[in-house]
């Protein structure tokens, strides 16, 4: 698969990320028994993935999304983010955070933080893929789609420059 200048093979195909995705929903669907979960999406991509565990999520529950906003702040901490669309009131709720792939986790950590200063009951994350070699801070991730290797990777709601979210596998790049 050609996007732009660079080429992908597949990584993970539909057939492997459905089964997963599957097994990911069975697991919240007991650990949340008799509970009414908020489901936290975080834009852009992790949209495919949040439509097909909630598809197989018998649980009641909501479900919300939030973008971050970077912008760069003139100190030596370099690029913060601010958290945005959050409408719903969090205190004392039972919080999933639903992610394509955490890298870095300074994403991710900065979101949980957020969510527990605002008085959540709990705060857990799912997220499809992580980079294990390229994880930088510490954290607790519940819910494990795949581990893969810190190579770029793209499809399935994530995407390079904008482009190729719109494939139901997952590529890497050649
Ligand atoms: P982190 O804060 O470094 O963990 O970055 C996580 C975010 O970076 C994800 O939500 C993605 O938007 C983006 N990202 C990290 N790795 C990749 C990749 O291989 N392909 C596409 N996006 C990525
Ligand atoms: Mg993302």
């Amino acid at each position: 698969m050609k996007i732009k200048d660079k080429t992908f093979k597949i990584l993970i195909s539909e057939k492997e990320l459905q089964s997963k995705i599957l097994a990911i929903s069975k697991a919240i669907n007991k650990d949340y028994k008799d509970k009414t979960p908020l489901f936290i999406g975080i834009l852009n991509g992790s949209f495919m993935f949040v439509a097909d565990i909630l598809k197989n999520i018998s649980l009641q529950c909501e479900i919300s999304f939030i973008k971050l906003a970077s912008y760069t702040e003139m100190t030596s901490s370099g690029s913060v983010k601010e958290l945005l669309g959050l409408n719903e009131n969090i205190f004392k709720r039972d919080i999933i955070i639903l992610e394509d792939i955490i890298d870095s986790g300074k994403t991710i950590s900065s979101v949980i933080e957020e969510f527990k200063l605002r008085g959540a009951e709990s705060v857990e994350v799912a997220t499809l893929l992580l980079k294990p070699d390229a994880l930088k801070v510490e954290a607790d991730i519940k819910y494990i789609g795949f581990e893969i290797s810190n190579e770029f990777v793209v499809g399935y709601g994530l995407d390079y420059d904008g482009l190729g979210r719109n494939t139901k596998a997952i590529y890497q790049l050649k």
